[in-house]
């Protein structure tokens, strides 16, 4: 069976897009499959934001097809590893659980990296130069959990 990865941030326009695009982009499509969402429901239906588009683009990813969806309490049955991009959006998903098992489902994506600050920051309200730092922080965190993955 697949191993199912989620990446979770508030919007799921901005980040979790980005982390969905690396990551998918890392593994074996046979083997993991890997969606994205958001805590938040305000811009469900829509692609990801044109900035997020543009730094993946630059990275030679096309994530323009992705549609945004809001984070359901079914995902944490569904997923078998569940990334939040910063705390608040970990302390949202952990708020749906019904049970350990699917708590120690969730982490916080940057916990697989050395980084010292755990958060991807939330780009939405700043500039260019916050999606290109968004992209450099998952990218490294989605070559860890790829490693990882890969292992098994
Ligand atoms: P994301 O960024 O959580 O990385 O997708 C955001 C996108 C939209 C909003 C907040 C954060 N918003 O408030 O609409």
């Amino acid at each position: 069976m697949n191993t199912k990865v989620l990446m979770v941030c508030l919007g799921n326009i901005c980040r979790s897009p980005l982390a969905e695009g690396i990551l998918s982009s890392k593994i074996d499509p046979d083997r993991f499959f890997v969606d994205s969402a958001g805590t938040g429901g305000y811009h469900i239906g829509n692609r990801p934001d044109p900035r997020s588009i543009e730094v993946a683009a630059k990275y030679g990813l096309d994530i323009s097809a992705q549609r945004c969806r809001k984070l359901q309490a079914s995902d944490l049955d569904e997923f078998d590893l569940i990334y939040a991009m910063d705390r608040s959006n970990y302390k949202n998903i952990i708020s749906l659980a019904q049970n350990k098992l699917q708590i120690v489902k969730v982490r916080l994506l940057l916990d697989e990296t050395d980084e010292l600050n755990k958060e991807v920051p939330d780009p939405y309200y700043g500039g260019v130069d916050g999606f290109e730092k968004v992209y450099q922080l998952i990218d490294i965190a989605c070559d860890k959990i790829a490693q990882k993955l890969s292992a098994v």
